[in-house]
């Protein structure tokens, strides 16, 4: 389908065939002037270093210009101004609004204030759907394929939007087996779990760490636990490094969305599992061909 004046606000928007054809633009694309003469609003209200700054530097590569704010207390939220209103303004000003938010449902909340369409940078966490497809461009690029692997997902599968969004994302796809690994805590919520297409099951790293074409690694997300007493229980309570990894294919993917606190060990970052990078400078090229799309 064509993306044109669309809304981007959940992996689940697109098909396999959308993505391959984002896959096939992205890995041509560094430079073009699609965006001449274009406004990109970048309206990011919670913290973000890669997501504002890859979309910043996709905007810039396709000679567009950005407006917009990656922190609200520069802007007049400060003085109690509502989401509704700074939305309707970017929306006056810019042929694009891409929005980061707290809250779930701030996305698709700015895409129906908006005209211009609204590209969902993650909201809450549930949804961030450009990680997702950066994600699966990883896997497809590196690996040549996504299909028929065998996946582990490890962390926070209940309040990292980047994992559920990933896993949702693997429905479009085939793949042997995926592993859940995570504290009781920080399981994945039924709904998610009820979604899954593919055989899936809760294991143990040590148990399962040989069997993994792919290990996608996420951050406990501190600052959304209702509970901080929660959070000091699990935090810390699993880290992959160099030692670990001798039981593991010399092929495994070790993949992160960034950033890590200390889930993955620095010694990691040498050596031919480490994606993570290659994953945070996918970014780019992914979100030219994305933003390309959307204003063709
Ligand atoms: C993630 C996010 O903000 O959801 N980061 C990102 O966009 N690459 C992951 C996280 O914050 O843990």
């Amino acid at each position: 389908m064509s993306f044109t004046g669309k809304d981007v606000l959940c992996i689940l928007d697109f098909t396999r065939n959308d993505l391959e054809r984002l896959f096939r633009i992205a890995s041509s694309k560094f430079e073009g002037d699609e965006l001449r003469g274009k406004v990109i609003a970048l309206a990011f209200f919670e913290p973000s270093t890669r997501t504002r700054m890859s979309f910043e530097t996709a905007t810039l590569r396709l000679s567009g210009n950005y407006i917009g704010f990656g922190t609200t207390q520069a802007t007049s939220i400060a003085k109690g101004e509502s989401f509704s209103d700074t939305v309707r303004m970017l929306d006056a000003y810019a042929d694009v609004i891409v929005v980061r938010h707290r809250l779930e449902g701030a996305a698709k909340l700015a895409a129906e204030l908006a005209e211009s369409p609204v590209i969902n940078a993650g909201d809450g966490s549930k949804r961030h759907p450009t990680q997702a497809i950066i994600d699966l461009y990883t896997i497809w690029r590196e690996k040549k394929g996504i299909d028929n692997m065998t996946y582990g997902v490890l962390g926070d599968l209940r309040y990292g939007r980047a994992a559920r969004s990933f896993l949702r994302a693997l429905n479009l796809y085939s793949p042997r087996k995926v592993y859940l690994i995570a504290p009781e805590s920080l399981r994945p919520k039924e709904e998610l779990l009820d979604s899954l297409k593919m055989p899936w099951e809760f294991a143990n790293l040590n148990d399962i760490l040989p069997e993994l074409d792919v290990l996608y690694v996420t951050r406990i997300q501190k600052e959304r636990f209702p509970d901080p007493a929660e959070y000091e229980r699990v935090k810390g309570s699993y880290r992959i490094d160099t030692n670990l990894l001798k039981n593991a294919k010399t092929s495994l993917a070790v993949m992160h969305p960034l950033p890590r606190v200390d889930e993955i060990s620095l010694d990691v970052d040498k050596t031919e599992h480490a994606f993570y990078f290659k994953q945070a400078a996918n970014g780019v090229p992914v979100r030219m061909a994305l933003l390309s799309e959307v204003v063709a």
